[in-house]
């Protein structure tokens, strides 16, 4: 089990570059697949989890080249092209993969079955499966959770899905089950999640009307391939920004950074706690808005985070709370819940990693209670979940004593390249088998 050791570090500093986004460069993989046409991908993220999704796309009869770094070819078999694979369909730690993956296969002739490690097959799949039967596919889930088995040959019906929980990936789920839909396909969110699937549909040339949590699908003849320029993931760049506001002296910039408001709840919070935050030089990347962030040195101070941006920056929790333990007073985060079945219970686990490193934190069903003042350094087990993981080797800039952190190899799931990144920008990070 490999672990990071962060020695305190006081200053972060430069110009800094993050690895593609994990969420469009998933769907450019699947949308990719079911185009008619080539499509090109630049900026790919390279981490364990999109490879699972590369793997799949594989094995569901699709050739994939990578003529270079962060470069990729799908040679798209058309909507009707996917072949059935000779196996189980291995997601890894990719929950985006799999539930992605359940809408696309409920509507395919053939059958298929979906498996992942030990995280995924603890994590809920019904969400996904529901409003899916309730559009005529055969999905069978264990328990609720992997492996999910799902028997080809249905006809699916639009419908009309109001999700009871706001997540981007049921949303996505039915949409792309829509695509074979003999009618049109209506998602209601209770709360506005990422739209990655909504804009890129749209790139490949499909009807969706999304508008204020309401996203409706017209199925098409085919999907148009296209090219797709992945921007840094706001999620990786998250770790760089709260760094910036905990241990910058002078102006950090992090460049090229997806800055789609569906995902930037984080920059609304970490200002509300008076940081300093700038984006600089917009421009977009296809159907995607990207910036440059500047986060310039500035005090924080504890806030109760309004609920309404939970859904806006749901991977950001981890990171956010070193924020708020590095904030002047108390932070309150609640209508969090959904953060009890990421990759793990990311209120659990990170209310034990500040337990161990002298934060006072008080957890609450559904968010955490933080009181800011020293960090102490110790010994955090990341449990396996690559954003607890990088938020304590964060946390690392203002610690008095040594970070010792436990688990971490599943950092490369989503940011391949971040021990080397962080040194580069002066964190004392060393990374052991
Ligand atoms: C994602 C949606 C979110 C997020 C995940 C990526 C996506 O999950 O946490 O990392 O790409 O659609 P939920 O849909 O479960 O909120």
């Amino acid at each position: 089990m490999s672990r990071f050791r962060a020695e305190p570090s006081e200053r972060i500093a430069g110009r800094l570059r993050v690895p593609g986004d994990k969420s469009i460069s998933h769907r450019a993989l699947m949308l990719g697949a079911i185009a008619s046409g080539a499509t090109r991908v630049e900026g790919f993220l390279e981490g364990e989890d999109c490879l699972a999704t590369l793997r799949a796309v594989g094995h569901l009869g699709v050739r994939v080249q990578r003529p270079g770094p962060g470069e990729v070819v799908i040679d798209g078999v058309g909507l009707h092209g996917l072949r059935g694979p000779d196996g189980v369909l291995d997601m890894g730690n990719a929950g985006t993969a799999m539930r992605l993956f359940m809408g696309l296969l409920s509507a395919q002739r053939f059958d298929s079955e979906l498996v992942g490690d030990e995280s995924l097959m603890r994590r809920p799949m019904e969400r996904a499966a529901k409003p899916l039967r309730e559009m005529g596919a055969d999905i069978e889930t264990r328990e609720g959770r992997p492996p999910v088995r799902i028997r080809g040959g249905r006809t699916l019906h639009g419908i009309r899905y109001e999700m009871p929980v706001a997540s981007a990936q049921v949303k996505s789920a039915v949409l792309l089950a829509g695509l074979y839909a003999d009618g049109e396909t209506t998602v209601v969110e209770p709360a506005v999640t990422r739209d990655h699937t909504e804009r890129m549909l749209q790139a490949f040339g499909v009807e969706v009307v999304a508008r204020g949590g309401i996203a409706t699908l017209r199925p098409p003849a085919q999907l148009q391939a296209t090219r797709v320029s992945v921007p840094g993931d706001f999620s990786s760049a998250a770790f760089f920004i709260v760094a910036a506001c905990i241990g910058a002296h002078e102006p950090v910039v992090i460049e090229g950074v997806g800055v789609n408001p569906t995902r930037t709840g984080l920059l609304e919070m970490l200002s509300l706690m008076g940081a300093d935050l700038r984006l600089i030089h917009h421009r977009s990347a296809g159907a995607e808005p990207v910036a440059d962030i500047e986060v310039r040195p500035a005090a924080l101070r504890g806030i109760r985070v309004p609920e309404r941006l939970v859904p806006l920056a749901i991977d950001e929790f981890p990171a956010f709370f070193i924020a708020a333990a590095c904030a002047e007073g108390e932070t309150l985060v609640t209508g969090a819940e959904e953060l009890r079945v990421k990759e793990t219970d990311r209120i659990a686990a990170m209310a034990h990693g500040l337990d161990a490193v002298g934060v006072v934190n008080e957890v609450l069903p559904d968010g955490l209670r933080i009181q800011g003042g020293p960090i102490r350094g110790g010994f955090v087990d990341s449990r396996g979940d690559h954003r607890v993981a990088m938020s304590f080797a964060v946390a690392s800039l203002k610690a008095t004593h040594p970070i010792e952190i436990d688990d971490v190899a599943n950092v490369a799931t989503s940011f391949p390249g971040f021990a080397g990144l962080a040194r580069s920008a002066g964190l004392r990070l060393s990374e052991r088998p």
